[in-house]
């Protein structure tokens, strides 16, 4: 019994000389039994790595990458010389408060612009809204109802002459969704650009479809 005592007691202070008191810190390497992942090797955001011709870490995503997240443009958050765009550009109001009227006072309009348009129309807007933008795409075969944005011999649009709306207040639908929330807001799909050419896109709807229909082609 005595021994038990005397190797009870030793073990006791091996056991806390190697492991330590609870809560007390330490400088030295700990002893992890399970080491998980707590260090890796990597890189971490905005270091040096000499392996790329440019001595950064950080890399611009692969060409054609779906952007997630804000929409930021990529050249833009990665430059050393951003190209800083008005508040406008960004949200579609001035600094005072009113909406953008015309496109073409935040950004050049080119035709380029207007097919850039037309190809993230299609891709984000037409399963919705058609591909003439009078609301009949295949979701509205669905019980939706998504707003007639080009069709003037139809009601809903929003182009009566009580009530049309600004380029700025399509920018802001387009980033935000629809007032009542159906439509979601697509900022985190489309840069500000891209959105700005769908507005002059939806515009080239308008133009196209409302003369097809004063000829009353059905389109
Ligand atoms: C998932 C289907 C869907 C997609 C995708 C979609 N919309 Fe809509 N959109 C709707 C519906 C539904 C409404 C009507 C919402 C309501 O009545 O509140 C609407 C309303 C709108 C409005 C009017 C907003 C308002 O507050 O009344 C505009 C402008 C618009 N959409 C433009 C676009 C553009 C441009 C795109 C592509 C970038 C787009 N939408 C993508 C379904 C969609």
């Amino acid at each position: 019994m005595r021994y038990f005592i005397a190797i009870y007691i030793l073990l006791i202070v091996i056991t806390v000389s190697i492991l330590g008191f609870r809560g007390s810190t330490t400088k030295n390497t700990p002893l992890e039994v399970f080491p998980d992942m707590d260090r890796q090797a990597k890189y971490k955001a905005q270091t040096q790595n000499s392996l790329f011709s440019n001595d950064s870490a950080d890399r611009l995503p692969v060409l054609g990458t779906a952007s997630r997240g804000n929409a930021y443009n990529l050249e833009d958050v990665f430059s050393s010389k951003p190209t800083l765009k008005s508040l406008a550009f960004k949200t579609g109001k001035n600094k005072s408060g009113d909406w953008v009227a015309q496109t073409s006072s935040v950004i050049d309009v080119n035709l380029p612009l207007i097919r850039l348009g037309r190809e993230k129309y299609d891709i984000h807007c037409s399963i919705c809204h058609g591909d003439y933008g009078n609301g009949l795409g295949v979701l509205s075969k669905f019980g939706l109802a998504p707003r007639n944005l080009s069709d003037p011999s139809k009601k809903g649009t929003y182009l009566e002459s009580s009530g049309a709306w600004t380029d700025g207040q399509i920018y802001h639908a387009i980033s935000m969704g629809s007032a009542s929330g159906i439509m979601l807001g697509l900022s985190d799909k489309l840069t500000p650009k891209e959105r700005w050419a769908i507005v002059l896109y939806v515009r080239t709807l308008q133009n196209f479809v409302g003369q097809a229909t004063t000829v009353s082609k059905k389109i």
